[in-house]
């Protein structure tokens, strides 16, 4: 083992995500807590160093649990605070960390402040936990991230007939759905209500907590309206740019975030946590982790990177550069719940964002370049200094459904864009674990609540965990000697970028490993470097041979 880590397990740690839905269940179509536990074996041999758990809270899951009904409870779908505790204490017990995430900028209409303040009625102070506002249009033309308007009127929600809320004519703010509503952020009561929520995991003893939407809690008052386009990504040139959206990257979150970090900083043990924020530039996104802020914030810019050496090694540069100043870690991901499965989305013709899903009907993956490049763009996200993230069921190679039929849907996006967009669903199919169980072995009755693609099988846990030349066994290798090398805590240096392949030296306590990316041109394994990891498994090359296109090598000098 090398030697202690001196600096804060986050900043240098891999992180893998875990999507409770669609992780493991030990009841039927739905994931559960439970199902995480018993999985802690396969992540500690995978040889991660923490878990973030998407949301497992009460939920009328219109947006698979990312509208919150209660803060302070399991939904009983996934489980009890009980499973939750045991999970927490079985994953301590094998040095995995707990990451939660925290959903603050809207809650769910069900949740007992909006439905108080719908009863309450215009003017009350229970409405000043959101943004009610008196208008006979909606009250500017903001858009829902998910489609259509982000105002509803009162009187026209489903459940408005028959109710007191009848004929009220208020219009409140969803940036997402309309079950979404958003909080208000500028209420002192909004505020104490969520340092509560963190105090009540914080004392459960969770290690950090993941921040939905962190950018957008705080709203410029005058709810102007906004002509810019409308989408998570708030980009702008600088810091004074007056073209900003008037719903993100409003300078008021900071303060949100200074007095979450006292909150933590309160707790024994290194407490972190992690924006979920869409702002661009680097440097503007940066802002989010100064050093009495938050401590990590996911680099998206990465994940957006068009499989192209230049642009990867000028965003890679900014990352390292603009965290550097704040003096925090870079992150790395490149997928997650929201986003179309690397594997899929680096096998499209077009590279860098990609669709919000893709249907059967639409150009598909070129499935075996997907995982090619995926491989080796994980190699070399593990490769770089910082803290990675990986989204369950990558270590897999699993690709996205991309033939999923319609009548499974279950994203918002796909119902508030009338289709318009396919949405989320296929990146978050329950994962594989078992190759002759029904349902790949998800869930005891074999039952999945979206049906896995066919071919799902042959990428199970457990056929790869028998297979050296497996995805699986690539990613367990790397990060046994991303720990062992403490590759997370080097020093990073590009060699010249020449020809579409990307050369670079993380300095480390493994000595000088060179890393070599061969984007869109082949290259050659340099004299007196020995490949100790290639992104396929199958190689096995020496110095002298060809490192074929597609490809990440990791290097140590010898002969
Ligand atoms: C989450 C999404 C969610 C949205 C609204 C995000 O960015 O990652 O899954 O739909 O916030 O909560």
């Amino acid at each position: 083992m090398s030697a202690r880590p001196s600096q804060p397990w986050w900043h240098h740690a891999v992180i893998y995500q875990v999507y409770p839905r669609s992780f493991a269940s030990t009841s039927g179509a739905v994931g559960t807590l439970e199902g995480v536990r018993q999985k802690l074996n396969y992540l500690q041999q995978l040889g991660v160093d923490a878990i973030w758990l998407s949301p497992f809270y009460p939920s009328p899951q219109r947006d698979a649990g990312y509208d919150v009904s209660d803060y302070c409870q399991v939904d009983p779908t996934f489980g009890t605070l009980a499973h939750f505790d045991a999970l927490v204490e079985s994953a301590h017990a094998r040095d995995i960390r707990i990451v939660i995430d925290l959903v603050p900028n809207h809650t769910s209409d069900q949740h007992r402040a909006f439905q108080a303040a719908l009863a309450a009625g215009p003017g009350s102070a229970q409405r000043d936990w959101y943004w009610f506002v008196d208008s006979e249009q909606p009250p500017n033309n903001w858009k829902s991230i998910f489609g259509g308007s982000a105002w509803t009127q009162v009187c026209q929600r489903e459940d408005a007939a028959g109710s007191p809320w009848e004929d009220d004519q208020q219009w409140y703010l969803n940036l997402f759905d309309s079950s979404q509503p958003d909080l208000n952020w500028d209420n002192p009561q909004v505020r104490e209500y969520f340092d509560q929520v963190l105090r009540f995991w914080l004392d459960r003893g969770v290690d950090g907590f993941r921040i939905d939407v962190a950018h957008g809690l705080v709203k410029d008052r005058s709810l102007p309206n906004w002509e810019g386009e409308v989408s998570m990504v708030d980009g702008g040139e600088d810091d004074a740019d007056t073209t900003r959206a008037p719903m993100f990257d409003q300078e008021g979150v900071h303060e949100i975030y200074r007095r979450w970090n006292a909150i933590l900083a309160s707790y024994p043990g290194e407490r972190m946590l992690v924006a979920e924020a869409w702002v661009d530039p680097q440097t503007r996104l940066a802002r989010y982790v100064r050093n009495d802020e938050m401590h990590q914030a996911f680099n998206f810019a990465f994940l957006c990177c068009p499989w192209q050496a230049q642009e990867l090694e000028q965003t890679i540069t900014d990352s390292l550069h603009a965290f550097r100043q704040v003096g925090r870690p870079a992150t790395w991901v490149l997928s997650n719940h929201d986003v179309v499965r690397h594997a899929s989305r680096l096998g499209l013709e077009e590279t860098g964002k990609g669709p919000n899903g893709i249907r059967a009907r639409e150009p598909q993956p070129d499935a075996a370049l997907g995982l090619a490049r995926a491989r080796a763009a994980t190699a070399l996200m593990l490769s770089l200094p910082g803290s990675a993230y990986l989204y369950q069921g990558e270590e897999l190679g699993l690709p996205e459904h991309t033939t999923l039929e319609d009548k499974w849907r279950q994203d918002p996006a796909f119902f508030r864009t009338k289709g318009a967009e396919a949405g989320r669903d296929g990146c978050r199919i329950p994962l594989p674990w078992a190759h002759d169980a029904a349902g790949c072995g998800f869930s005891p009755t074999g039952e999945t609540w979206l049906p896995q693609p066919p071919g799902w099988a042959e990428l199970a846990a457990d056929l790869q965990s028998a297979d050296t030349g497996s995805t699986l066994n690539f990613y367990r290798r790397a990060l046994a000697l991303r720990r062992d090398w403490e590759l997370g805590q080097g020093e990073w240096s590009f060699q010249p970028c020449e020809g579409g392949v990307l050369r670079g030296i993380n300095r480390c306590e493994g000595g000088e490993v060179l890393v070599i990316t061969t984007v869109s041109a082949p290259s050659v394994v340099p004299s007196d470097w020995v490949v100790k990891l290639c992104s396929d498994p199958t190689l096995h090359l020496r110095a002298g041979d060809e490192i074929p296109v597609n490809t990440t090598v990791w290097c140590q000098r010898g002969n």
